[in-house]
C-alpha cells in the first residue's frame, strides 16, 4: 500500500546562504535573484515518492539573522530532518553552520537526521572551502554532505531524496 509519512525538516543556516532559494527550489522548481530575506519563519510543504511510500515535508525555512536565533529551537525540535546550509564561497557561513550543528547536538532530537548543504555550487571560482574540508566534517558529525545550487538546480532534489530515503529506513 502507499504509506504517507509526515516529516517535518527545518533549515538553518547564516543569512544569505541560500535557504528559502532552496525550498524554492525543491517545491516550486523557480530562483529569484534577489529573494528576500525571511522574517522570522515560513513553511512550505512537499511530498517526496520513495519507492512504495510517500514523504510529506513540513517544511520550516528559518530565517538566519542573529535577531531570530531564539525562535530557533521552535523549528528543530522534534524535527525528523534539519539541513543545515552554508555559502561554499563564504567561510565565516561554514563556521556558522559548524555552531548549528552543535547546538543541534546539545538542544535538538537525538534522531534528527542532519544534512549539511554547501550551497551556491555554481559559484565555484569563488569558493571558500572545499568540499573535502565539508565532507570530513561532516563524517566526523554524523552528517551527510552535498554542495548544492538553487541557482542550477544541482544536487537540491537529490538532497530532498536522499533525506526522504534514510527517513523510511527509520
Ligand atoms: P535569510 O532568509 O536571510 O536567512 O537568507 P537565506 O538563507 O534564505 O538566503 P536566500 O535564499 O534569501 O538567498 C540569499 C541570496 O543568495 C539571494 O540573492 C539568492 O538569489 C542567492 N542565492 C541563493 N542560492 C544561490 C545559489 O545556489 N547560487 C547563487 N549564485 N546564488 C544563490
Ligand atoms: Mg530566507
Amino acid at each position: 500500500g502507499n504509506k504517507i509519512r509526515n516529516a517535518k525538516l527545518v533549515l538553518l543556516g547564516d543569512v544569505g546562504t541560500g535557504k528559502s532559494s532552496l525550498v524554492l527550489r525543491f517545491v516550486k522548481g523557480q530562483f529569484v535573484e534577489f529573494q528576500e530575506s525571511t522574517i522570522g519563519a515560513a513553511f512550505f510543504s512537499q511530498t517526496l515518492a520513495v519507492n512504495d511510500e510517500t514523504v510529506k515535508f513540513e517544511i520550516w525555512d528559518t530565517a538566519g539573522q542573529e535577531r531570530y536565533h531564539s525562535l530557533a529551537p521552535m523549528y528543530y525540535r522534534g524535527a525528523a530532518a534539519a539541513v543545515i546550509v552554508y555559502d561554499m564561497t563564504n567561510a565565516a557561513s561554514f563556521a556558522r553552520a559548524k555552531k548549528w550543528v552543535q547546538e543541534l547536538q546539545s538542544q535538538g532530537s537525538p534522531n534528527t537526521i542532519m544534512a549539511l548543504a554547501g550551497n551556491k555550487a555554481d559559484r565555484l571560482e569563488d569558493r571558500e572551502i572545499s568540499a573535502e574540508e565539508a565532507q570530513t566534517y561532516a563524517q566526523e558529525n554524523g552528517l551527510f554532505f552535498m554542495e548544492t545550487s538553487a541557482k542550477t538546480a544541482i544536487n537540491v532534489n537529490d538532497m530532498f531524496y536522499e533525506i526522504a530515503k534514510r527517513l523510511i529506513r527509520v
